[in-house]
């Protein structure tokens, strides 16, 4: 080969490999290429989603955290919020530890320094602001600062179960209170469609299941679900947006967790065989969407509550809920068409709430799951007393074995709080 030949090779292989980085640089906007580290447990499922908290030179946006988690900061009646530090009196406090920022204590790409709850300093830095509580108090003073935040006694922003007035208000109560009951769901009054209605029959199992259930009894003919769009014509498939003309609150919830965070961010479904918890293999492509609980005709809520989550999730806590006594009683409420003793997995992960005036199923499951003192409003003083609840949910080996057993962790908080006020 001639020398100009080698010349136009090298050419040509120069000008390749260049328009082949630059392209990846250009889009490395939503490229795996250039990721620093993974994420934490908290966003991996969105990751590849570097816009959703980067700008395109990859700043970390002003709001990012703040689109996404105003609202369950707000909810939890965060006790350290931002406008707190723009007091002039507590800009010392800033000095040593600037708390108006999420990402001084919420790093990311930092696998090596990430705790629980995606927090990214060591534990004891509540000692940077509250170094002389052992002075203030009593019971405080021979703490270590490194179990205010684990002991089941503080959270940094979700206090709602744990300020004193309510540990006081809620002293020296029966572990299992005797007015225990769940709230009752509401039904519309709407006419009911009965099997003569029906825009089609297909065959007789859905038209009997279709027509003897919620769906009919609330005027919800097959057309409104599988032709929402007269323009269109009939489709089997249902997609999820169809079901969230009709249940906003439901699909706000679902979006907002780790069931539905990645069709929110506007990727492909979550799929159990991308999870970093252990699943059950044969349903590693199952997509996750509303009839991953809500399947057949009949939406069954009971077979959503319990089957339709163990059909997926199988770590040591999920497989262990079938021997505890909360699985026990709800057998036995089925059975005796009572509502009101037993707990199913979505009693503590998808509780029923009350939203502006409504009772809701609150289809978020990560909305009370971790700090999971977060449960105990919304689940456990339903039926039990605040000291045993708290005691129980500090108890992790009881949290992995489901709630089978009393709880051995004894969280002193309630009885500090109680001798307090007496002085
Ligand atoms: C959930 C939010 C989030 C997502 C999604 C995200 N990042 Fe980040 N990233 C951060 C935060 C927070 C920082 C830390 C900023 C700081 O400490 O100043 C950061 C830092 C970085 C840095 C600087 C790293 C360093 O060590 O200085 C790079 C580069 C980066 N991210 C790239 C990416 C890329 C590429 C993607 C997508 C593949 C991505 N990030 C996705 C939140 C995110
Ligand atoms: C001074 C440290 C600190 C700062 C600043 C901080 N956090 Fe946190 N965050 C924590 C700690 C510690 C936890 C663990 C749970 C707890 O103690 O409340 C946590 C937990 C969380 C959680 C999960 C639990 C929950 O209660 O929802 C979210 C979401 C969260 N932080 C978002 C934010 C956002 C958004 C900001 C900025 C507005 C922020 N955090 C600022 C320390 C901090
Ligand atoms: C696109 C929306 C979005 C953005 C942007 C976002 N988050 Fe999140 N974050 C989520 C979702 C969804 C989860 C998982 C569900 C949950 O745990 O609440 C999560 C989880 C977390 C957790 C872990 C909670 C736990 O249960 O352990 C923390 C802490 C957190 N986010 C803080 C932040 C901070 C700080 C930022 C800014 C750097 C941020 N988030 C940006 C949506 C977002
Ligand atoms: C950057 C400074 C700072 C850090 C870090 C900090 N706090 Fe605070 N904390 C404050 C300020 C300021 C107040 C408000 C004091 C007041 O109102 O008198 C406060 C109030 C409180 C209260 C009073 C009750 C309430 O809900 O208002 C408790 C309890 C508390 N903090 C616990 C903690 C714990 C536990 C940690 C660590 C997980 C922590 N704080 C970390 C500054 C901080
Ligand atoms: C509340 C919404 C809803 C209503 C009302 C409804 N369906 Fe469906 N239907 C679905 C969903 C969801 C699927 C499963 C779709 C998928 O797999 O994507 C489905 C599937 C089907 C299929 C596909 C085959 C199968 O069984 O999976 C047929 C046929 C069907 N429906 C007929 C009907 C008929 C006839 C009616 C009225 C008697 C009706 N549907 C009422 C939601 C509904
Ligand atoms: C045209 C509006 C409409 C559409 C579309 C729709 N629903 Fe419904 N849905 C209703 C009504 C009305 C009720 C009865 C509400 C009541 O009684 O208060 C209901 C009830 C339910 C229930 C409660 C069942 C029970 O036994 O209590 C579930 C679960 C449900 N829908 C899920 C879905 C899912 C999943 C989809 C999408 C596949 C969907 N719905 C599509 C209107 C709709
Ligand atoms: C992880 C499982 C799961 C997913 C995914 C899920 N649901 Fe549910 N849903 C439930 C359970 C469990 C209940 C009943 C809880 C109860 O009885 O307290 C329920 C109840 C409902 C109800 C009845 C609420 C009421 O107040 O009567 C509606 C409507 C509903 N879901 C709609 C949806 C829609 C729409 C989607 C998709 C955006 C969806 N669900 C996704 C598990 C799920
Ligand atoms: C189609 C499969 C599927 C079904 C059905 C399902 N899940 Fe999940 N679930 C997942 C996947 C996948 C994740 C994400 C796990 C991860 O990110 O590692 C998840 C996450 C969760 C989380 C959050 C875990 C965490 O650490 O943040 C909880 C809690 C949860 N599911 C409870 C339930 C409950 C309760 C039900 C039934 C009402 C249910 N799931 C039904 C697949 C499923
Ligand atoms: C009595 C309440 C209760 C019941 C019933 C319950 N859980 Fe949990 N679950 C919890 C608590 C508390 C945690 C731990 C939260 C934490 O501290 O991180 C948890 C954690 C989880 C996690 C996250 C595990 C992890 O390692 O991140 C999943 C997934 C889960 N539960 C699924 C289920 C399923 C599926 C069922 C039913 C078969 C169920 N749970 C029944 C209270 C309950
Ligand atoms: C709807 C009512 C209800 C709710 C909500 C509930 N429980 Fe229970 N719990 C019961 C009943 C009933 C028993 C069985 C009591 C018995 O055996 O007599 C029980 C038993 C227990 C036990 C075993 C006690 C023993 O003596 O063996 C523990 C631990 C427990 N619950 C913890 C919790 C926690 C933590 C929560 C909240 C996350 C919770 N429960 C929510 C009704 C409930």
């Amino acid at each position: 080969m001639t020398k100009f030949k080698w010349f136009i090779v090298w050419l040509i292989m120069t000008v390749s490999a260049s328009a082949f980085l630059g392209y990846q640089m250009f889009q490395a906007e939503e490229k795996p290429l250039f990721i620093p580290n993974e994420t934490t447990h908290g966003h991996y499922q969105i990751e590849m989603k570097c816009s959703a908290c980067h700008t395109p030179n990859m700043g970390v946006k002003q709001d990012a955290c703040i689109t996404c988690h105003s609202q369950d900061l707000k909810d939890g009646q965060d006790s350290h919020p931002e406008n707190k530090f723009n007091d002039p009196r507590n800009f010392d406090m800033i000095a040593k530890l600037d708390a108006r920022k999420c990402i001084t204590c919420h790093t990311e790409h930092s696998p090596h320094t990430t705790g629980d709850m995606g927090v990214t300093l060591p534990i004891d830095y509540c000692a940077a602001c509250h170094e002389s509580i052992g002075e203030e108090r009593e019971s405080h003073k021979n703490l270590k600062f490194d179990s205010c935040a684990t002991a089941g006694c503080h959270n940094y922003h979700d206090n709602k179960a744990l300020y004193e007035d309510f540990l006081i208000k809620h002293y020296d109560q029966k572990d299992h209170l005797e007015n225990a009951k769940e709230i009752p769901l509401e039904t519309k009054k709407q006419k009911a469609l009965t099997k003569p209605d029906a825009d089609f029959i297909v065959d007789p199992q859905t038209h009997h299941d279709w027509s003897s259930t919620a769906h009919a009894k609330g005027g919800v003919n097959c057309k409104d679900c599988h032709q929402p769009d007269a323009q269109l014509p009939w489709s089997d498939k249902v997609s999820v947006s169809t079901c969230q003309d009709c249940h906003e609150d439901e699909y706000k919830g679902f979006s907002e967790g780790k069931h539905g965070m990645r069709l929110a961010a506007g990727l492909t479904p979550m799929t159990p065989g991308q999870a970093r918890l252990d699943m059950k293999r044969d349903a590693a492509h199952k997509e996750l969407n509303c009839i991953s609980c809500h399947s057949d005709h009949r939406f069954d809520t009971k077979v959503a509550a319990v089957d339709a989550c163990l059909r997926c999730h199988s770590d040591d806590h999920s497989l262990n809920y079938k021997q505890s006594p909360h699985f026990n009683f709800w057998q036995i409420d089925h059975l005796t068409k009572q509502n009101n003793k037993g707990v199913s997995c979505a009693t503590c992960h998808m509780p029923r709430v009350k939203k502006h005036g409504k009772v809701v199923v609150e289809h978020n499951q990560n909305a009370t799951l971790r700090p999971n003192e977060k449960m105990i409003r919304t689940s456990c003083l339903k039926c039990h007393s605040l000291q045993f609840s708290i005691n129980a949910l500090a108890d992790k080996e009881l949290i992995e074995k489901n709630f089978k057993g009393r709880p051995t962790v004894h969280v002193e908080s309630l009885e500090w709080a109680k001798q307090r006020e007496k002085k």
